[in-house]
């Protein structure tokens, strides 16, 4: 039945040119959906792709642009699947040494932007469908030095849950990745720590997006990929 939901479905993947949200975009074309990604380089790293994956359709988009995202639904017209994975660069450091107007800029890419996104992507959301965002482990753990982090990626699971209760009978999930290899060598040391020991691979942390796609009753749900990390 699973199977089935996405091979009928389009999937937009917002962040899918790289990383988590190119290995989302992947596996949802290996399962037969339609796959659309957006990012500001989309349209390059797609035509990179090895075949068969250049079947994956992709538009530049810039989360920050306003003008950009009624030009992408517009485009898209009626579609199935949303899945957020846009990264916010942000600079790790003691929160009495983080300039407001700096963490401010990191909350306007990866949760104002994800604000905005739904907000003008929901006319065209399929009733059926869903929407996955992403957070991540400094919303589970507290770091020092990863505040601005923690606070946008909480915020976002909060939204997530809100929205699973304003925008049923569409469904809203988040998932929160672990650290996902490479990273440097004193995050590899670290992982040694976890239950698992050892860093998550990309397709482990794209398979809980697939998952909370296509389970037609899961809706307001974190699903924490982490290795235990959390714990340690
Ligand atoms: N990787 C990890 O270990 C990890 C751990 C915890 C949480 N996370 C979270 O998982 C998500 C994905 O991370 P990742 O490591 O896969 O990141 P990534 O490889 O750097 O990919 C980030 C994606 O965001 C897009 N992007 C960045 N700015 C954008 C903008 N202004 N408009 C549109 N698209 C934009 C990039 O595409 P363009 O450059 O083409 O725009 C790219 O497709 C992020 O939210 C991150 O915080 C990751």
């Amino acid at each position: 039945m699973i199977e089935s939901t996405l091979k009928q479905a389009t999937v937009l993947v917002v962040g899918g040119s790289s990383g988590i949200g190119l290995a989302v975009a992947e596996l949802a074309r290996r399962e037969g959906a339609r796959v659309v990604v957006a990012s500001r380089r989309a349209p390059e790293r797609m035509a990179a792709l090895p075949s068969p994956l250049d079947s994956i359709e992709a538009h530049a988009f810039d989360i920050l642009a306003p003008a950009d995202h009624v030009r992408l639904f517009e485009a898209l017209r009626a579609f199935d699947h949303l899945v957020v994975a846009v990264r916010s660069d942000v600079r790790s450091g003691a929160f009495l040494e983080i300039p407001v107007d700096e963490a401010k800029s990191a909350f306007e890419t990866k949760f104002w932007g994800l604000y905005r996104l739904i907000q003008t992507a929901h006319p065209y959301l399929r009733a059926s469908g869903s929407i996955t965002l992403t957070s991540g482990i400094a919303g589970e753990k507290i770091y020092a030095g990863a505040s601005t982090m923690a606070l946008i990626n909480s915020a976002t699971e909060t939204l997530c849950q809100t929205l699973a209760v304003e925008l049923a009978p569409v469904r809203v999930n988040c998932v929160s990745p672990g650290f996902v290899a490479p990273k440097p060598a004193r995050l590899e040391e670290e992982a040694n720590r976890f239950p698992l020991k050892r860093l998550a691979a990309v397709e482990e942390v794209a398979s809980a997006y697939l998952w909370l796609m296509a389970n037609p009753y899961t809706t307001g749900t974190v699903s924490v990929v982490d290795g235990g990390a959390r714990l340690t």
